[in-house]
């Protein structure tokens, strides 16, 4: 009988390990953007709208928003399609391809721009913004209502 006892002990306790370690393993994959399934068009603008929107707003729109007559480097970061366009350097994004994408480079400080220029974004911002250019950079057609919230005006 203990041994019997003993064996439900490990079995439990090794049901715990899994629960602990199979979220942290989904985390990784989300942070570096390898999910094995490609995100859904619905979590997409969820993804898009509750994190990688207000980063663009609150860290680049002073100097590349749609209220800036004169955008600086000549790039516009408030639609995919600006993106797609680009600024004085060319396309800021390659969709699907963060190593290529101008933008991904910049925030990293790369050579050739350092984006934003005062102040960095943190470790979580880059990896929010080089997951959504790797799952190809979707831009909501329209701004989606997220939860209880609506994000943003249409834009
Ligand atoms: C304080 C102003 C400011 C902020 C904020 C800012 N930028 Fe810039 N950005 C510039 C200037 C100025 C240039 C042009 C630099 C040059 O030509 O040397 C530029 C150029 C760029 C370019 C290159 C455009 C091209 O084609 O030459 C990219 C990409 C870029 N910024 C991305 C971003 C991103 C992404 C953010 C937000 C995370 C951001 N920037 C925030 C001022 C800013």
């Amino acid at each position: 009988m203990p041994r019997l006892l003993n064996l439900l002990v490990l079995v439990s306790l090794f049901g715990a390990i899994l629960a602990c370690a199979l979220p942290a393993r989904d985390l990784y994959a989300a942070d570096v953007g390898q999910l094995s399934n490609p995100p859904n068009p619905e979590q997409s603008a969820e993804f898009f709208e509750k994190q990688v929107r207000p980063i663009l707003v609150a860290r680049c729109y002073e100097c590349h928003g749609p209220e800036i007559s004169n955008a600086k480097g000549g790039l516009r970061i408030d639609s995919r399609a600006a993106l797609l366009k680009g600024g004085d350097t060319g396309a800021a994004i390659v969709p699907g391809n963060a190593k290529k994408s101008l933008l991904v480079d910049a925030i990293n400080y790369g050579d050739t721009y350092q984006m934003p220029p005062k102040r960095r974004l943190s470790v979580e911002e880059v990896a929010v913004l080089t997951r959504w250019v790797e799952q190809g950079a979707f831009w909501p057609e329209r701004s989606v209502r997220v939860g209880a919230a609506r994000y943003w005006p249409l834009v």
